[in-house]
């Protein structure tokens, strides 16, 4: 198939698409768009979460074809226009969150999902919406101190 989708807002095609091929996949393969990882490719780690009409899901689990037409927004398009880092990127650097990065990605969309839904989290709410993400690294804590860090500056 030839799928479209608007990916960080700008409309994007891929060719000879098979419809059951998974949307990790074709943003990295096809798209161009390798910052989202693939470590389990089962829905288990969270280093492929991707925004899909604006929700945040494991982009291992949802199949090229359902994302005909979806806007999708990608870690590569977290930072403002001009920008390098967002708020929340900022954040994981300034607290040393990020060991070797492979779950960052996916760490970043889900914390940014989570303070654009609650700008004061707790710490139990944090850990709740972090659960699904995987880390080998860095124990959580830094990511944690990133989180609230990043939590802190939003509310400032
Ligand atoms: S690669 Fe998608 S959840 Fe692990
Ligand atoms: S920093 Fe290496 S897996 Fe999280």
């Amino acid at each position: 198939m030839r799928l479209t989708t608007e990916v960080n807002g700008k409309s994007v095609t891929a060719e000879d698409v098979w419809p059951g091929e998974s949307l990790l996949h074709v943003l990295r393969e096809r798209m161009g768009y390798p910052g989202s990882k693939n470590a389990c490719e089962q829905g288990e780690c969270g280093s492929c979460t991707v925004y899909l009409d604006g929700s945040a899901v494991c982009s291992c689990l949802i199949a090229a074809g359902q994302a005909e037409g979806r806007e999708i927004r990608t870690v590569e398009g977290l930072a403002p226009d001009g920008e390098d880092f967002s708020d929340i990127q900022s954040a994981f650097v300034d607290a040393g969150a990020v060991q070797c990065g492979f779950c960052t990605p996916g760490l970043l969309m889900q914390a940014n999902d989570l303070l654009d839904r609650e700008e004061n989290p707790s710490d139990a709410e944090i850990r709740e919406a972090l659960a699904g993400n995987l880390c080998r690294c860095t124990g959580y804590e830094k990511i944690l101190d990133a989180v609230r860090l990043a939590a802190t500056r939003r509310t400032a």
